[in-house]
């Protein structure tokens, strides 16, 4: 088959890019290799960036995240025995939302098939084959075990952190800046009401506990742990007494929980985001540590910017624009990997910390929490900076 951009992966990125590139009368073809049924119930973060937000409204892919979704106009942050308020809405005038990203997906995958979208699930991609440098061809098989070949104008790699498309763009898959961490997030989902009015990120002694939540009943909560931690391995109990030491001074509203999971710490940017008509975005092109929620909202930004290009790309002949993303991309990418590495690390127990790291650490959330610049600049990387204009 033939189509302008063939796009790997229905995630966020792949779907709201698709989503964009049809309303400037750009055709695309979306393949993922999970079911349509796994990619609208995998659990993932919650926290989308104003930003994030006004374009799902503005471009028509949803306003559900304005009645089912919640508006949070700050964070506290826990440690020593003080609570502190971020409030973003006094400091800079903005908010994030809290709107799982799965109901993003189930939006922006009903939009896209209302509206006729070529979108294709359980195709498992095979390679990429670009030996007429300007119509890329994906390789793939489908559903039902057929060879399928998209030649497209421009391939994406939106295809998520084990991305295929990346050891095509970037020479491998481990091609990359990358740091890991001596520490990993136990998640759980719980039944429960909220036990306070907006999130709490705390440092305690015992390590770093994140109090979420996702709606009246259900709230999402993690803490610190070993990155080899059996999510099985606590009872429920348990599982309560680690929380509720991490936040002293809070009562936590506890009931059934549901949900486990393990999530991995690794900051990773790809070597090569371009690679003749071959681009990568989102996770493809770039992992962040979870504090701070940038994962998908950074992923957004890059789609954003690739719009842009591939607009003048295909709709107006210019080549440069394409040529022009990586350097575009790379410096939200940058500022992003600082501001969730320096949450993780202003927030979190290394294991080799000395005692002098640790009241460096007090000393750094301090600085953070009695200064109005502090509390702006926290403001305004977590509720996203606003999205570039020009590429
Ligand atoms: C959630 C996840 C995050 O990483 C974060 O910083 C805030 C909230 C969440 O899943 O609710």
């Amino acid at each position: 088959v033939r189509t302008q951009v063939a796009i790997i992966g229905a995630g966020p990125a792949g779907l709201m890019l698709s989503h964009l590139l049809a309303a400037s009368g750009i055709e695309s073809i979306v393949v993922d290799q999970r079911s349509r049924e796994e990619i609208e119930h995998t659990i993932r973060a919650g926290i989308l960036e104003q930003g994030t937000v006004d374009l799902l409204v503005d471009s028509g892919a949803s306003t559900r995240v304005l009645t089912d979704g919640h508006r949070h106009d700050g964070i506290d942050l826990r440690f020593g025995d003080e609570m502190h308020r971020i409030d973003f809405a006094s400091s800079i005038g903005r908010s994030v939302w809290l709107y799982p990203q799965h109901e993003v997906l189930k939006d922006l995958i009903a939009a896209r098939l209302d509206a006729g979208q070529d979108l294709r699930f359980g195709v498992t991609v095979d390679g990429i084959d670009d030996a007429d440098p300007v119509h890329p061809v994906v390789q793939a098989t489908d559903a039902g075990g057929e060879l399928l070949r998209i030649t497209a104008d421009v391939v994406v790699g939106a295809d998520g952190s084990r991305s295929v498309a990346r050891s095509f763009v970037s020479g491998s898959s481990r091609s990359g800046y990358f740091r890991e961490y001596p520490f990993a997030w136990f998640g759980i989902l719980c039944e429960a009401p909220p036990s306070n009015d907006v999130l709490i990120y705390s440092n305690s002694p015992d390590g770093f506990a994140l109090i979420s939540q996702r709606n009246e009943h259900v709230q999402r909560m993690y803490f610190q742990c070993d990155p080899g931690f059996d999510p099985e391995s606590l009872s429920e109990e348990q599982i309560w007494d680690e929380l509720q030491k991490r936040v002293p001074g809070v009562e936590l509203a506890t009931g059934p929980i549901f949900q486990r999971d393990v999530l991995r710490f690794r900051s990773f940017v790809a070597h090569e985001l371009l690679r003749g008509r071959v681009v990568l975005l989102g996770d493809a092109a770039h992992t962040v540590p979870p504090t701070g929620a940038k994962g998908m909202n950074l992923a957004i930004a890059d789609v954003v910017l690739l719009t842009r290009a591939l607009e003048a790309l295909l709709c107006r002949g210019d080549e440069r624009a394409l040529d022009a993303y990586p350097a575009a991309a790379s410096e939200r990418i940058w500022k992003a990997q600082h501001f969730s590495w320096w949450m993780t690390s202003m927030l979190h127990s290394a294991p080799d910390a000395s005692e002098f790291d640790r009241r460096r650490q007090l000393g750094e959330l301090r600085t953070v929490t009695s200064s109005e610049a502090g509390q702006r600049y926290l403001s305004e990387a977590y509720t996203g900076w606003p999205f570039a204009t020009a590429v």
